[in-house]
């Protein structure tokens, strides 16, 4: 164990991850987590032929607008089945993408054809609860964020899916972008020098445009829905949170959503729509983000592609990197260094990386066995520093985490 004088001298020459490796920590990080992939692939279970993996949709609203094609696109996936407590949106989308069987529950959905992957795109309240039934009747589940409402019920998950010896991961998936690999790789690398922190920001103003009521009750709220883009990618680059300090907030107590059917619904809301958060990674290493449904961007909200927008900062004692676009949109990477004091834009190539394209990813892992980059015990981790932002800004505490992740992500 390093003192705290030499603790000094060997971090202002290594990086980040030479640090964690010089204390053993990295060893001891990388053994916590599985790999329910090769846990599932070894046993042999679920996929049919080693050909193409069966999946049903459940949850046919906005985002199902984006899997579907994403999941059409795929020549190793068979999409067979798409539900939707709303049977008409699932309908629709079965005729607009050929799916050939449909359902109005998810129980007459694991009745009807068979299936090998589940993917929960139900609004944010159902996760939990779609992702135990799923993983009950022996499914692989791909869930979108969060994957439950509680570390307790997201623990539960987790176990479940050992248990049944299935796949069990959620969104959201960044951490397989080209510029996440990078980033991880030039830190590793030591470019930036000592390591210091990093800020962070994704937020709209969703509040005048959201369409489900969901998003502002319990379960939902802009950390859940926003802020765990940044939280995942920061705790993937700088390591898993020791603890949190934040301050988390409602600017407007209600608000008039238009639905995908055009109804105007009056939602009085409960839970965060305004969040600021300080991760303290270790070692002297922060990181802050600001996260809301009630700012302003100056961009269109989604508009990921300009190419000035920078949304991410990492700083270190030697030198500075940018992420350009959002994390879960990248457009490149801009570093600055002593050595090379002008900013220079890297990996501007995205190689086809879409947000939506989570579930098609550990479908290919489930026919292939390779390690997911994406785990649930990543979402986990992230799920509790967001509960514990929440209540640091009702206690004024620091709040420490208890859960951690497989880190690093990227292996060297
Ligand atoms: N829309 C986006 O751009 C976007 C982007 C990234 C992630 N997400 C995430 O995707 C999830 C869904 O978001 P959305 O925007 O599509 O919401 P949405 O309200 O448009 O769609 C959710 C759908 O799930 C259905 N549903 C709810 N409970 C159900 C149940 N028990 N069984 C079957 N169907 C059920 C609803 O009827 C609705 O059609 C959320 O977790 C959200 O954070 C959305």
């Amino acid at each position: 164990m390093l003192s705290k004088d030499s603790d000094t001298t060997h971090t202002q020459i290594l990086s980040r991850r030479a640090f964690l490796h010089t204390t053993g920590q990295a060893a001891a990080l990388a053994t916590l987590g599985t790999c329910p992939v090769l846990a599932t692939v070894h046993k042999g279970r679920a996929v049919p032929n080693g050909k193409k993996i069966r999946v049903g949709i459940i949850g046919c609203g906005s985002v199902s607008w984006k899997y579907i094609p994403n999941l059409k696109a795929r020549s190793y996936i068979d999409l067979v089945s798409c539900c939707d407590i709303i049977r008409p949106r699932a309908e629709q989308r079965a005729k607009d993408y050929q799916i050939p069987h449909v359902y109005g529950h998810i129980d007459e959905m694991l009745k009807g054809v068979d299936f090998d992957l589940l993917v929960n795109t139900t609004s944010m309240t159902e996760h939990y609860k779609i992702n135990k039934i799923g993983l009950q009747a022996g499914k692989h589940v791909w869930s979108e964020k969060s994957l439950a409402n509680s570390v307790r019920d997201g623990q539960e998950l987790i176990d479940l899916a050992k248990k049944q010896t299935v796949g069990f991961w959620a969104a959201p998936c960044m951490v397989t972008s080209p510029q996440f690999e990078f980033m991880a790789r030039t830190l590793a690398a030591g470019k930036l020098g000592r390591l210091a922190g990093a800020r962070a920001f994704y937020g709209h103003n969703g509040h005048k445009w959201l369409w489900a009521p969901e998003f502002f009750k319990d379960g939902g709220g802009s950390l859940y829905d926003l802020g765990v883009y940044n939280i995942t990618t920061l705790t993937g680059l700088l390591g898993p949170a020791r603890r949190v300090t934040g301050l988390a907030g409602i600017l407007h107590p209600e608000v008039t959503v238009t639905t995908h059917e055009g109804e105007k619904v009056k939602v009085e809301v409960n839970t965060d729509e305004n969040a600021q958060l300080l991760i303290d990674h270790g070692h002297g290493v922060f990181s802050q983000i600001m996260t809301g449904f009630s700012l302003f961007d100056r961009a269109k909200p989604h508009d990921a592609m300009e190419k000035d927008k920078t949304t991410i900062e990492i700083f270190g004692d030697s030198g500075v990197m940018d992420l350009v676009g959002y994390d879960w949109g990248p457009v490149g990477v801009d570093l600055a260094t002593e050595e090379d004091p002008q900013m220079k834009r890297w990996c501007t190539d995205t190689q086809g990386f879409e947000w939506q394209q989570g579930a098609a990813y550990v479908a290919k892992r489930l026919l292939t066995g390779e390690r997911s980059l994406v785990t649930a015990e990543h979402a986990l981790h992230c799920l509790e520093i967001m509960i514990a932002c929440r209540e640091s800004s009702k206690t004024g505490r620091h709040i420490d985490i208890r859960t951690t992740f497989d880190w690093p992500v990227i292996k060297a």
